[in-house]
């Protein structure tokens, strides 16, 4: 666990503060220049005389970590973020996650960061403000410090205390600063529990009831249950497809949240929440298939996110929309070449029933009408295709909409949860007609992700402005970057609170 804690930076206490910790943690480029400059100011700061052999250290070494101990004893640990000019704005949350697991295996239980000196500039441009400048390193010590321990019986426990030595920024700040990470930190380390949760453990109906639970607690949030008698009576015919081939039934969550009352305007999120797909009766292939325990990675997103919101006390409207089923091959389950009918009364052929996403994200887009939103974003580990496409590094994003484009582009390149925007053109629904329905629920071989991308469209109205992220990519990822290794990541909470921030 990562605690952050108050450091005085004004008046006399700060040389006390020095003395009394256990460890430091700087922060510097790869460049010799920059790291002389740290050493030189953390030498000044702290009234000690560095060692010797630090120089032919600084000038070998091709590690990012240079070690060493004050003549008392205490560990400085000098974190390398690579190349100047290639600093952006994940550089620090990636060191500080890789830093705070070697401070965890070092037994360390406190630590003091001295952030890099950044130019204004540099600032501007990666971080916008030295506020979120500071907020990437504890976002990186949060991330990397993760660990899923629900089901071991030993679990790890250990603490560390985080503080933060950087004038720039006033105390009162640096506080607001710590306490908003924590309460973002808090809802992503939720959406990563959920994730990891295995699909015994996490039913549509223990879903429902989780999020039941967090509602209690939240009282400016609204919740709404639909049951699956009532998913039926709603003519909601994808979401019943998908769900009535399990013994676990479906379920169909709504939240609201009025950040902003005076307002009438509104964001719908839409998160798909299969908590396991098995493929159906187009079954998958066994190897992997596990993973699909996070098929319900959209909706963890987007409940998170709304817990934040209210939490962060966001002044935004805000509707989550959670469609949840199990797709599960049995006698009860839709098969190839059957045809339903959704809620919004158009037919949909099945043609291979593990394109199951599309079909609950159907129902709960012709929900989202309802409110008449300015705007609505869903999520959804939706295609294989797009993460052939675009790697576990960026979420295929779909829009009709220049603007919301270039709003969720901003987000995602400023907490690198990235987005990359793929066509949606009008040719690929050519690749969706069916001969016996309004539209087929798979397109071919090509382009699968766009084509999945044109299904949800027909669903769409066009009243309200609507950008659909296929994050089945990033959701997921082995060791490619520091704070996510390990598979589930979380991924859209961060995303989702700065695009609302930024928007709201
Ligand atoms: N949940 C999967 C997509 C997926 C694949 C997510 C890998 C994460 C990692 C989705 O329901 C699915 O099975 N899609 C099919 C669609 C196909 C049948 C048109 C796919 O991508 O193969
Ligand atoms: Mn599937
Ligand atoms: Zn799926």
């Amino acid at each position: 666990m990562v605690k952050f804690e108050t450091l005085t930076t004004r008046g006399k206490k700060l040389l006390s503060h020095f003395e009394s910790v256990e460890s430091f943690s700087l922060f510097s480029f790869s460049e010799k220049e920059s790291l002389e400059e740290v050493l030189t100011k953390f030498s000044t700061l702290t009234n000690e005389k560095l060692p010797k052999k630090l120089q032919s250290l600084i000038e070998s070494t091709e590690e990012n970590l240079i070690q060493f101990n004050l003549k008392d004893g205490r560990l400085v640990l000098l974190n390398k973020v690579g190349e100047r000019k290639k600093l952006h704005s994940d550089s620090f949350r990636r060191a500080a996650s890789t830093l705070v697991r070697k401070l965890t295996s070092l037994k360390v239980a406190e630590t003091l960061i001295i952030p890099a000196d950044l130019s204004d500039e540099e600032i501007t441009l990666n971080f916008k403000t030295h506020e979120y400048y500071i907020q990437t390193y504890l976002e990186g010590f949060k991330l990397g410090a993760y660990k899923y321990e629900d089901y071991l019986s030993k679990k790890q426990s250990s603490v560390i205390s985080v503080k933060v030595y950087y004038p720039e920024v006033s105390d009162e700040k640096l506080r607001e600063i710590y306490s908003t990470t924590e309460v973002l930190m808090k809802y992503v380390y939720l959406a990563r529990d959920l994730q990891n949760k295995p699909s015994n453990e996490l039913t549509p109906q223990k879903f429902t009831e989780l999020i039941k639970e967090y509602a209690k607690k939240n009282k400016n949030i609204k919740i709404k249950v639909f049951d699956f008698e009532q998913i039926k009576k709603m003519k909601m015919g994808g979401l019943e497809a998908v769900g009535k081939g399990s013994d676990n039934p479906p379920y169909f969550v709504v939240l609201e949240y009025n950040g902003k009352p005076q307002s009438k305007d509104k964001t719908v999120l839409v998160g798909k929440g299969i908590t396991f797909d098995s493929g159906g009766i187009s079954l998958k292939p066994a190897s992997g298939m596990w993973e699909m325990k996070g098929d319900m990675s959209g909706a963890a997103a987007v409940v998170s996110s709304i817990f934040a919101a209210s939490e962060l006390k966001l002044k935004t409207n805000l509707v989550g929309l959670v469609p949840l089923a199990e797709n599960m091959p049995s006698g009860k389950s839709m098969k190839p070449g059957d045809i339903i009918k959704t809620a919004s009364g158009k037919s949909i052929e099945i043609d291979n029933t593990d394109a199951e996403g599309r079909l609950i994200l159907a129902d709960a887009l012709e929900y989202a009408s309802k409110y008449k939103p300015k705007v609505v974003i869903d999520l959804a580990t939706l295609t294989g295709a797009c993460v052939v496409a675009l790697g576990q590094f960026a979420a295929g994003l779909f829009t009709r909409s220049d603007e919301l484009a270039n709003k969720l582009t901003e987000a995602g390149n400023i907490t690198s949860e990235k987005v990359w925007r793929l066509p949606l053109w009008d040719d690929y629904h050519s690749l969706i007609k069916s001969n016996y329905a309004d539209v087929k629920n798979v397109g071919g071989r090509w382009a699968g992700a766009i084509t999945a991308a044109c299904f949800l469209e027909k669903f769409v109205d066009e009243n309200y402005q609507w950008a659909h992220l296929d994050i089945a990519g990033p959701a997921f990822q082995e060791d490619t970057i520091p704070y996510n290794s390990k598979t589930m990541t979380g991924y859209g909470v961060r995303l989702l609170i700065e695009y609302l921030r930024q928007n709201s």
